[in-house]
């Protein structure tokens, strides 16, 4: 018994036929681009393990601002790497923190901007945990524990005040249990109803966070984030998270990191109706970088097969250091 050849090869014959039946197409409008603001003035600073990703003063961020609207970009992901750290991390509520004093900045100078305030504590605490730290002796030896709910009045704080500083979207980011609906209330009752939260939803305890630690200050000075951020193993676990967060009143899912966690994001696409966040992460971008830099790969190509891959598996926003240079791309 024969079977005839079935002809996949027809519709791949030219580049107007594969243009005329490409499923997916990436643009601009997915990007979102991270943005690291700090204290002091006339900082300009390339992150080592992160090139073409620089820390700014709010003297020296105008120029990347211009360079984010010129090509198009609509958002910008604000992390805060203050001066000043105390147990507390009350830098992060501050009404004079960093991150309220450059939300402020650009929506004056780009008020259609999106101005997405990441809410977490471990760049602003000393100890470098996302919540309050609460330490004990275990077997004669300190052992500290991270608190949950004293940790969601913190945030909250946090939330309010970026959001009082004209933030257009919350993303909270810190994995303490109940930190979506905690915020929502907060939000609500210091009258911004209207601010969305994109949550964290799932996010993994992960080593490919390494260089935004280098860059944000922010590694836990002991311990590490396994006891809330989600262990990389476990794909169900990630389905409760969401559940909950969308009970919460969450407006976005995001899985955090993208690459290794693809089947996550397929599968909130097809279990949740809300708008599903990829987090391209700092050890991601800086793989693809480093192996560009070396001359092992092309660049521009990898970084547009690497995002269309995610907008394919599900993601219809996409958090990525690589949003200036895939804008640059697209344009062309
Ligand atoms: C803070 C936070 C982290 C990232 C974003 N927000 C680091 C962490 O959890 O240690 C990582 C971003 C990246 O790697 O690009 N909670």
């Amino acid at each position: 018994m024969s079977f005839p050849i079935v002809r996949h090869r027809r519709l791949r014959q030219t580049a107007a036929i594969r243009r005329m039946v490409r499923e997916t197409t990436l643009t601009v409008d997915d990007f979102v681009a991270p943005l690291f603001v700090t204290d002091g003035s006339g900082v300009r600073e390339e992150i080592p393990s992160m090139p073409g990703v620089y820390h700014w003063s709010l003297d020296r961020m105008d120029q990347e601002l211009k360079e984010i609207v010129e090509l198009g970009i609509s958002a910008v992901l604000l992390f805060g790497v203050p001066e000043s750290k105390d147990a507390q991390g009350s830098s992060a509520f501050a009404e004079n923190g960093i991150v309220q004093q450059a939300t402020r900045r650009i929506k004056s100078l780009y008020p259609d901007l999106l101005v997405i305030a990441d809410t977490c504590l471990c760049q602003f605490t000393d100890h470098g945990h996302c919540g309050l730290v609460h330490v004990h002796d275990v077997n004669g030896r300190p052992h500290g524990e991270v608190l949950n709910d004293a940790s969601l009045e913190l945030l909250v704080r946090t939330a309010v005040s970026q959001a009082k500083a004209g933030a257009d979207i919350i993303a909270p980011s810190n994995m303490m249990d109940g930190f979506v609906q905690a915020i929502r209330a907060g939000l609500d009752e210091a009258g911004y109803d209207h601010v969305p939260i994109m949550s964290y939803s799932v996010k993994y305890a992960s080593a490919f966070y390494g260089p935004f630690r280098e860059a944000a200050h922010s590694a836990p000075q002991f311990g590490d984030r396994k006891s809330y951020q989600m262990d990389p193993a476990n794909a169900r676990e990630a389905l409760r998270e969401s559940e909950s967060d969308v009970r919460e009143g969450a407006d976005f899912l995001m899985v955090k990191p993208a690459m290794a966690y693809m089947d996550i994001i397929r599968m909130l696409k097809d279990q949740f109706d809300l708008p599903v966040v990829a987090y391209n992460v700092s050890g991601e971008y800086s793989m693809v970088k480093a192996a560009a830099l070396q001359g092992w790969i092309d660049e521009e190509a990898v970084v547009l097969e690497m995002l269309t891959g995610l907008k394919r598996a599900g993601a219809d926003v996409i958090i990525t250091y690589f949003a200036k240079d895939a804008a640059k791309w697209l344009n062309q």
